[in-house]
């Protein structure tokens, strides 16, 4: 682009000795509760998802990724584990993931599990141990500490849920920690039993044929061993969970963490091309260190910038984009993350229109894509009545911004009662959205943008694999190129409700978000509001 605010940034195309699948691919993120249910209870299942493949192939994924669905007693919907190894009866058996996984690979698709370190159920067998006295051989697999000298919690650590992490066991009259529920008991990670028995955990699901795993708040596996007091955050905006008054400088993203992070990809690297990837908020310099020493670590920490931003305008994207690109270690590869089960609906945060350029931002951005499901039906967060509410961080801190029910209601797959998810009441309200059939049928809805821009992504390996080069802004519109030794393409989105005029380079038009525009361009010209275009370039300059 031109003008005064042109913003450079090169990176270099892949030069590893060939692709990964995880590189290459396109993640969908399955919340199972929501996705597909086949017993008529209202909630999704494993035989569900393996119904549902035919369609993920349809859509042109590569990839889907299984939230929780290990036995739990579901006071945080799975994320509270109380048998690693095996599948809840509400989603299946071991029988139906074995299932699900071979009729997964059929169709070329790859299948990421949820792996949950942190902390168990307070059910599972290793904390009923852990708790029976302070002399158990599993007491040490937790975190237990004494009073503070005068009584109550050991220290200020706050829940990420709300109130105190310590909760009192009576019996022994000492604290366990918990990041999050009271129900949810954080393993002690600093125990090497622990270490060795959750790697082994990995290795019975990498040896059923999983090909990776998601792993929840990989950031906050340690925690000072001092116990030391969290600082205030003098950023603290009243009125906000209580969890952010503090600074969790010793509760997360300790420097120990990196050490855990490489042994689980050393168990993962004993397998042919598994992935690691790493749920982490965190800022991009603080983000990158878990690629880990010479890429040790996790080879997709999750990049949730576009998820997390404040606003939506080109300048702040670009400088995104550019600050990314920059952190990143060497060899160390991208990725970009718009949705998921815990966070508002993009489209909700953006608006319907902003929600088709974010898509295609998402798409074409150097880097793994992950999809929420959902997300490529344009749906938004659901209403959710008072006495429907199920997530325990919002009724837990009412009001507070943390209840994650609206993005995490069924999918709608057709018209009709049930929407073609269930025969039975729903476990979350339905949304109001346009179902999948009918989006189908449509050539201008947001799910047929999605198929074709996972099309165009096969078609030109440049999109995928190929360096991003001079991010440029103009007003209102971002621009870059990516490109490959087969082609290049730029791709330019206005990112306002409002024209704006940009400059292009002579090419053709593959594919436009909230236009009809096609054929060639040259030179300059306007975007309407929100429009976004891919172009294939005519020339390559040298
Ligand atoms: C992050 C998960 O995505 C979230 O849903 C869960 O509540 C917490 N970790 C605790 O496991």
């Amino acid at each position: 682009m031109t003008g005064d605010n042109v913003i450079s940034a090169v990176a270099a195309p892949n030069r590893a000795p060939g692709p990964a699948w995880w590189q290459k691919g396109v993640i969908y993120q399955i919340y199972p509760r929501s996705f597909q249910d086949t017993g008529g209870d209202g909630t999704g299942d494993l035989k569900g998802i393996t119904k549902r493949l035919e369609y993920l192939q349809w859509l042109g994924v590569d990839a889907i990724w299984v939230s929780p669905v290990y036995p739990s007693p579901m006071t945080d919907f799975g994320y509270d584990i109380s048998d690693y190894t095996d599948i809840d009866p509400l989603f299946g058996g071991l029988a139906d993931m074995d299932a699900l996984i071979a009729a997964a690979h059929a169709r070329g698709l790859k299948l990421i599990l949820d792996y949950v370190p942190n902390h168990t159920s307070d059910q599972h067998p290793w904390f009923v141990e852990s708790r029976k006295s302070r002399m158990s051989p599993k007491r040490d697999w937790y975190i237990w500490h004494d009073p503070a000298a005068g009584g109550g919690a050991p220290n200020n650590w706050l829940g990420n849920f709300g109130g105190s992490a310590w909760t009192l066991d009576e019996a022994s009259g000492s604290y366990y920690y918990h990041s999050f529920l009271p129900t949810q008991p954080d393993l002690n990670w600093r125990n090497p039993q622990v270490r060795a028995a959750m790697f082994n955990v990995l290795k019975f699901w990498l040896e059923r044929g999983v090909d990776g795993f998601r792993v929840d708040v990989m950031w906050m596996m340690i925690k000072d061993d001092q116990f030391r007091d969290n600082p205030r955050d003098p950023n603290y905006v009243p009125g906000g969970s209580s969890h952010d008054r503090l600074i969790p400088l010793y509760t997360a993203d300790r420097p120990e963490v990196q050490g855990i992070v490489a042994e689980m990809r050393a168990v993962l690297n004993e397998f042919a091309e598994r992935v690691l990837i790493g749920e982490l908020y965190l800022p991009v310099d603080r983000l990158v260190a878990y690629y880990g020493a010479d890429g040790s670590g996790a080879q997709l920490p999750f990049n949730f910038q576009l998820l997390t931003m404040q606003g939506w305008d080109a300048q702040t994207i670009a400088q995104i984009i550019i600050n990314y690109e920059r952190a990143l270690p060497p060899g160390g590869w991208p990725n970009w993350v718009l949705g998921n089960h815990d966070r508002p609906r993009i489209a909700s945060r953006i608006g319907p229109a902003q929600a088709r350029i974010a898509a295609m931002l998402l798409l074409t951005l150097r880097g793994t894509p992950t999809i929420y499901m959902g997300d490529e039906l344009g749906m938004v967060n659901t209403v959710i009545p008072q006495a429907d509410i199920r997530d325990p961080a919002e009724l837990r801190e009412p009001g507070k911004n943390l209840g994650r029910d609206p993005e995490r209601t069924p999918f709608l797959w057709q018209p009709g009662p049930g929407a073609g998810f269930t025969t039975g009441r729903p476990w979350l309200p339905f949304g109001n959205d346009t179902p999948m059939s009918m989006q189908r049928d449509d050539p201008h809805s947001m799910l047929n943008l999605y198929r074709q821009m996972l099309a165009l992504r096969r078609r030109y390996p440049a999109l995928a694999l190929g360096a991003v080069e001079a991010v440029g802004v103009s007003g209102s519109v971002l621009s870059f190129l990516r490109w490959d030794g087969g082609a290049a393409l730029q791709i330019l989105v206005n990112t306002a409700d409002q024209d704006c005029a940009a400059s292009t380079q002579a090419g053709q038009i593959l594919l436009a978000a909230n236009s009809a525009r096609n054929g060639a361009v040259s030179g300059g010209l306007t975007l309407t509001a929100n429009e976004g275009l891919v172009v294939l370039i005519d020339e390559v300059a040298d």
